[in-house]
């Protein structure tokens, strides 16, 4: 997958890309990254990307121009034929990047343009799946109050927002985004690490009767059924100051494992988001531990 970033300030975004497990999807070829400086599509003397808002009201908005021109180089096509006005683009400064990868923008499919903006859908870990099997993906952070209707218009395919609140800008909000999609690209994580986190399919124990050495249990309903926060996890020591590990995840007894974890990610997804098990769905053995949990009152 390749992922191309426009901004204002590329290098809030560069230091994610050369890091961690981003670093090693980058170096094994599975990924690939253009960090690419809108500033450098500015015609003018002054590299100017922002002007007053038509109709008054405060703060500027990113011109169309500049940015236009950064999403063309980077392979966005216009919806609409390119006014006969249009200046000519500047030429094409050499972007911030990693390695190519396989497919791209090579592959012929064409990229998808997002623009992350507080007033976009929500991103959910249905939406990261579904970016995460595109080819390209051109990510635009906007700045100031926003950027030109007309570039949304012309050039973005999806408008999304990482949540209720307002950032100052939009890398923060794109970095939120391509972590969330680039770790579901094949070979980037393991699949089983992937199986078990909050929002997979995989979460819950279903199975949690069954006898010891069991799959791992699977909630039915992928992204529209239900889905439950993971399970608190703990490693050595097994005393942490006075705190324990809870005995049943030493016990080596699967079945009762699997249980305690469905519990527990019951219990938490009851306290924190609890619409998430209004979807129903839920397997009788859920049900019970639920019904289990509403008798105990306060801790475990
Ligand atoms: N830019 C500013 N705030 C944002 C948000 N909440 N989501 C996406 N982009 C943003």
């Amino acid at each position: 997958m390749k992922i191309s970033v426009l901004s204002l300030f590329p290098e809030i975004l560069k230091g994610f890309f050369e890091s961690s497990i981003m670093k090693r999807a980058v170096e094994k070829g599975l990924i690939s990254y253009d960090l690419v400086n809108i500033r450098d599509f500015a015609t003018d003397r002054h590299h100017k990307c922002d002007d007053e808002v038509y109709g008054g009201g405060a703060g500027m908005l990113m011109m169309p121009a500049p940015l236009g021109r950064a999403l063309e180089a980077s392979g966005a096509r216009s919806r609409f034929e390119a006014p006969a006005s249009a200046p000519d683009p500047a030429p094409m400064p050499a972007p911030e990047s990693g390695e190519a990868a396989e497919g791209g923008a090579a592959s012929g499919r064409s990229p998808r343009t997002i623009f992350l903006t507080p007033s976009g859908r929500p991103l959910n870990q249905a939406m990261a799946r579904d970016f995460a099997a595109e080819d390209h993906l051109i990510l635009v952070c906007g700045h100031y109050e926003g950027i030109d209707q007309r570039i949304i218009d012309a050039y973005v395919d999806d408008e999304v927002s990482i949540g209720d609140y307002v950032l100052s800008s939009g890398e923060v909000a794109a970095l939120v985004l391509v972590d969330a999609v680039y770790r579901l690209v094949p070979g980037v994580i393991k699949g089983e690490s992937l199986a078990e986190e909050s929002f997979s399919a995989h979460a819950g124990g279903a199975s949690a009767g069954e006898g010891a050495g069991s799959e791992p249990p699977v909630l039915e309903g992928g992204a529209s059924g239900p889905c439950l926060l993971e399970y608190p996890q703990y490693t050595r020591p097994a005393d942490y100051g006075r705190m324990k590990v809870p005995d049943v995840l030493s016990s080596g007894h699967h079945a009762k494992i699997v249980r305690w974890r469905l519990k527990e990610q019951l219990r938490k997804t009851l306290a924190y988001r609890p619409e998430l098990l209004a979807k129903g769905g839920l397997p009788e053995e859920a049900l019970k531990l639920l019904r289990e949990i509403s008798t105990e009152g306060g801790d475990t």
